[in-house]
């Protein structure tokens, strides 16, 4: 990627994008502009097409329509490598970790260091051990020892040592995919500090995410997905928690289901139905 990027630079652009499955249309005319040190969330139910976006951008898939362009050049790359060398790092949900294998040979996994003894290459395991203790201790993350295997770290551990690997890699974009879903409040919070460390490291992070709480709390724009197609594009000044979680939960759909689901009162049955609200205020009225 353009190594003259400057902060709040755009890293990656898609304009118009679409792509099918098949016959199953998953993403259509879809359009996201990425900058350094931003944090741009994806919001959007099941089947929304989150997946799908992130996986042209990581390079895993390809579109069909539009255009993708990063560091203002046009791609269309033919796998994940070709992202991850222009500076693209994508966090999986099921973060692809070998378990039984120390934190740090996790860390390095793919990029491992080398060292020439006794006429045969060896892993310069105490070198690798320094640098992901430093790169985990830079972003704030406490782990003393990185002799564990990766597989006894919680969820949201796991999460975060991801993210100081791809920051200590040189990522220039960071793509999480519901990082938080699995996750508890307080974890939450602890992955979702990590990712504003990584903002501050100047990266550009995209979100997925349906939460929309959790959005809120650290995006800088917010696109929101609905069967493929997009339901909106905010700025964060444009858009508080209150409205994001109504377009995130279908606004007039769910006020649709929500008069579905009132019942008439069942008390009196020679009363005729009332709404919830008329009987609320009828329960205030002081009973003579
Ligand atoms: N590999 C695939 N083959 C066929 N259909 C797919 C494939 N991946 C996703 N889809 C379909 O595309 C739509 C969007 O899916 P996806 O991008 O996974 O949404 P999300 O991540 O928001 O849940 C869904 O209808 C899904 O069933
Ligand atoms: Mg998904």
């Amino acid at each position: 990627m353009n190594d003259a990027l400057s902060p709040g630079g755009e890293l990656l652009s898609l304009v118009g994008v679409g792509k099918s499955y098949g016959t199953v249309r998953a993403l259509e005319d879809v359009s996201l502009t990425l900058r350094a040190g931003e944090i741009s969330c994806v919001l959007g139910d099941n089947g929304a097409g989150k997946s799908t976006l992130i996986k042209i951008i990581a390079g895993l898939h390809q579109h069909d329509e539009g255009t993708y362009t990063v560091g203002g050049e046009e791609v269309r790359f033919d796998s994940p490598r070709q992202a991850l060398d222009l500076g693209i790092a994508t966090v999986y949900q099921d973060l692809a970790v070998v378990p039984l294998m120390p934190v740090w040979r996790n860390f390095f996994l793919g990029s491992e260091r080398g060292m020439r003894r006794w006429g045969g290459l060896r892993l310069a395991a105490d070198g690798m051990r320094a640098t992901t203790r430093e790169a985990l201790a830079r972003m704030g993350i406490d782990l003393h020892d990185v002799d564990r295997p990766i597989g006894t770290l919680s969820g949201g551990q796991r999460q975060c040592v991801a993210i100081a690997r791809a920051v200590h890699f040189g990522a220039k974009v960071l793509i999480l995919d519901e990082p938080t879903a699995a996750l508890g409040v307080k974890q939450s919070g602890v992955v979702l500090k990590y990712v504003t460390a990584a903002r501050d490291a100047g990266l550009g992070v995209v979100l997925i995410t349906h939460n929309p709480h959790h959005a809120h709390l650290v995006g800088d724009h917010f696109t929101l997905l609905k069967r493929g197609r997009m339901a909106g594009s905010h700025p964060r000044a444009e858009i508080g928690l209150e409205q994001l979680t109504t377009e995130m939960a279908g606004g007039s759909d769910l006020a649709e289901l929500s008069h579905e689901l009132a019942r008439p009162s069942v008390a009196d049955p020679l009363e005729p139905p009332v709404s919830r609200e008329t009987r609320e205020t009828r329960e205030e009225r002081p009973q003579p």
